[in-house]
């Protein structure tokens, strides 16, 4: 039995050129984890709690309080302790509800070294280690940022995100390769429809266009599809991420660049319409995180169509996942490891989604690192889907770079091609 011997913390840079926390876990036989934890900017107001320094460093941005907190708070009651049950002595740590006192971006980052150092000390990769068995992994169905919005490229958009599904793609390195050419082949229609200059790289690596409506945002995608030579649908699909919990005001779901303003039922019957005229497979936070009235309209008019994928709503949390599963609202769950704190919670999120039927699609944020554990989860907790952002910017190839060494190393099957272009409902 090995055991925690040491754990040190920094403050580290994310995408964004925001601090965050990184730290490293020693075990007493010498295996040592290192991870990097990332953070969201259109981030739900349930999800755990993310300790910020305040006052003028990084204008209030620094971890320096949360790295403090792991080596006075965490540390302690760690060290000594079996890897498999640090996650519980982290809990344990911080009585609130979201790790608001300790920090829920210090708690990650020890959770998932000790995932890390304990996968060394067994010799196997975080995703074989996390598996927990010796079957074929997992590779999930890539979801490509293609053009971005919301609060990742300035309002340039209503919505945040319009993704690529290669859903004909028979490996992980064809989605890629699909998925990039599809992302190349939308920047050179931009640039020859006149946008020059304001071909803007958004936070994920999706481009940043002025675009005057979502409409036209979703034509672009299609005019990408086809010119990179794709069947739409057949062979491409569409998601898109309406974010909508960023643009809810005074009750109403605001289309700024359209100037209009929509009920949920309105916003509904409007996405409906796109799932209508383009083939979209996927709907994420259609409505606002509090919105369980409208979420539970959308689910018996979208449900039925689409993946209905809640992040807002749900934040990685057994508890509210479980209330949307009682009140039968949406039918996929979006996991981002950090809105719950820790790797075995996000476990957790997983099995309780799986159990009931709701598909798994695992995240990265817009703030991100280098780092590539997500990659490992993923593939390890055989999600059946994954969304890292675009295939440009380093933070995020080095996620679809991890998923490519896997697929080459490791003993795996991919999860495409998607039968008729749509979601395989078992993913396990
Ligand atoms: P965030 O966005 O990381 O900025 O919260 C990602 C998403 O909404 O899916
Ligand atoms: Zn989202």
């Amino acid at each position: 039995m090995t055991a925690v011997e040491k754990i040190q913390a920094w403050e580290a840079l994310d995408s964004r050129g925001r601090p965050t926390v990184a730290a490293r876990v020693v075990l007493d036989d010498g295996s040592e984890g290192v991870a990097t934890v990332p953070s969201g900017a259109s981030a739900g107001s349930h999800e755990a709690h993310e300790l910020r320094d305040g006052g003028s460093r990084y204008a209030g941005r620094g971890v320096r309080t949360a790295v403090a907190n792991i080596t006075a708070v965490l540390a302690p009651r760690v060290v000594g302790l079996e890897p498999a049950e640090v996650d519980a002595a982290l809990a344990a740590a911080d009585s609130s509800a979201s790790f608001t006192t300790v920090g829920a971006n210090a708690v990650l980052a020890v959770s998932l070294a000790v995932h890390r150092a304990a996968a060394a000390a067994h010799g196997r990769s975080l995703a074989r280690y996390l598996a927990g068995d010796d079957g074929p992994l997992l590779l999930p169905m890539p979801m490509v940022n293609i053009l971005s919005g919301g609060a990742h490229a300035g309002g340039a958009l209503d919505i945040q995100d319009f993704l690529a599904i290669p859903v004909g793609a028979a490996s992980f390195a064809e989605a890629i390769e699909w998925s990039g050419a599809v992302r190349d082949t939308a920047t050179r229609i931009a640039l020859a429809r006149g946008y020059g200059q304001a071909v803007l790289v958004a936070d994920e690596g999706g481009l940043g266009l002025p675009l005057e409506t979502n409409h036209a945002a979703l034509e672009l995608l299609i005019d990408a599809i086809e010119a990179a030579g794709y069947t739409p649908g057949a062979q491409v699909a569409i998601a898109i991420d309406v974010a909508a919990t960023q643009f809810l005001r005074d009750g109403r779901y605001r289309f700024a660049r359209e100037d209009r303003d929509l009920t949920s039922e309105q916003l509904v019957a409007e996405v409906g319409d796109w799932c209508d005229r383009f083939p979209i497979v996927s709907v994420e936070d259609v409505l606002a995180e509090d919105d369980w009235d409208g979420w539970r309209y959308a689910t018996e008019v979208l449900g039925p169509r689409v993946e209905l994928v809640g992040d807002d709503l749900f934040v990685t949390s057994p508890r509210l996942l479980g209330r949307g599963i009682g009140d039968g609202v949406a039918n996929s769950v979006l996991v981002k490891v950090n809105q719950n704190g820790l790797v075995s919670g996000a476990t957790d999120v997983i099995a309780l989604a799986r159990s009931a039927g709701y598909r798994t699609v695992v995240s990265a944020r817009s703030g991100e690192t280098e780092d590539s554990w997500l990659s490992d989860l993923s593939v390890g907790w055989r999600a059946g889907q994954i969304k890292v952002g675009s295939t440009h910017r380093s933070e995020r190839t080095a996620k679809w770079n991890r998923l490519l060494e896997l697929e080459a190393c490791e003993d795996t099957v991919f999860a495409g091609p998607w039968p008729d272009g749509r979601p395989v409902k078992e993913t396990a």
